[in-house]
């Protein structure tokens, strides 16, 4: 088998990011019946929730999905094995080096997408075992790297020796085609997701993420080494200001406490944090998850199709 969505046994060579306190056993479900790999992400959950999301994603699909481990959660070593008692087909990892558990997901046939920002890292990775590296450029929502999607993506592809899903500001089927074109097997998306008529974050997230620009997001947590990306606000705009101010990692994380959670649950788009690409400039309208992938698909075919005739045109 040679292609993604074939080897994972979905419609489209399209990934879910997982995404802390939004990405359910429901939404999972949802994007899986749609004809993507939806992802449980555990960022937000304890064990027991975990297991609950994946009995709950089981009711709703019959088709394969898989877990999203986000390493800094405490109970990862327990959720690690929970992936392999429920057999889990696919895991991707966020927020660290999964090493340790590559080993015994392997024996149980788990294929492992550790998400990496940078060459040497993913290197590692393949070394402990990882069957796919997901590159994520910096234009992407949430936690992030240094590097663009579209530096990084060809980069990957010539360092390691699996196959490269690349993630990162794609929202439509020109950005597909893009990384294609780099070399990428798959993309793996979150931020227009976001605005899918499936998705459990509070209408007010949507509505901020239709009416944001190009130049809508900014980047929190420099100074500490906890590079966030979410659409400039008031909280935003004050964490900011304290960073310039010298302020300590203790005092920035207190001030940011619960913030995600406030926005995707209450719906709070100021003193909330609205994770997000710098895709979102691009998302007009609340749709279906089905239209989203078809569109994008079909989008890519049309992008693909342009590159040839004007390759035909300069060959
Ligand atoms: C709201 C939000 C929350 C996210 N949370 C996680 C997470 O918990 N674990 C993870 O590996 N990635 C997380 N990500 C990153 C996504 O999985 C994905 O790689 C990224 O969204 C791709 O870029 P895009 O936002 O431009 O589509 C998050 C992204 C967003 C937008």
């Amino acid at each position: 088998m040679k292609y993604l969505n074939e080897i994972l046994g979905i419609r489209y060579p399209f990934i879910q990011g997982g995404m802390a306190n939004i990405a359910t056993g429901e939404f999972a479900a949802a994007v899986s019946n749609a004809g993507a790999m939806g992802l449980i992400g555990t960022g937000g959950m304890n064990a027991e929730e975990l297991l609950k999301n994946i009995r709950r994603c089981r009711e709703l699909t019959d088709k394969p999905f898989g877990v999203n481990l986000m390493l800094l959660n405490p109970e990862t070593d327990q959720m690690a094995d929970i992936v392999v008692r429920e057999h889990i087909p696919f895991v991707t990892t966020g927020a660290g080096m999964p090493g340790k558990y590559i080993g015994r997901w392997k024996e149980n046939g788990i294929l492992v997408a550790p998400v990496i920002s940078s060459v040497l890292m993913a290197k590692r990775m393949v070394r402990d075992g990882a069957d796919f590296i997901i590159a994520e450029g910096m234009e992407s929502g949430g936690h992030i790297g240094e590097m663009t999607t579209m530096a990084l993506v060809p980069q990957m592809v010539d360092g390691v020796d699996v196959p490269v899903i690349a993630a990162g500001g794609i929202a439509d089927g020109r950005g597909v085609a893009a990384a294609f074109a780099l070399g990428a097997c798959g993309i793996q998306m979150g931020t227009c997701l976001l605005v899918s008529e499936e998705c459990p974050v509070h209408e007010n997230y949507k509505k901020a993420l239709l009416k944001a620009g190009d130049n809508a997001t900014c980047v929190t947590g420099r100074s500490v080494n906890a590079d966030t990306r979410i659409i400039r606000n008031r909280m935003a705009r004050k964490y900011l200001a304290l960073e310039k101010g010298g302020a300590e990692r203790m005092e920035l994380e207190k001030y940011t406490l619960g913030s995600l959670r406030r926005a995707v649950f209450d719906g709070d788009v100021e003193t909330g944090s609205l994770m997000a690409g710098q895709d979102c400039g691009e998302l007009k309208s609340i749709r279906p998850l089905a239209e989203i992938f078809r569109d994008m698909a079909e989008g890519a075919e049309s992008a693909a199709r342009n590159l040839a005739d004007q390759a035909s045109a300069w060959g």
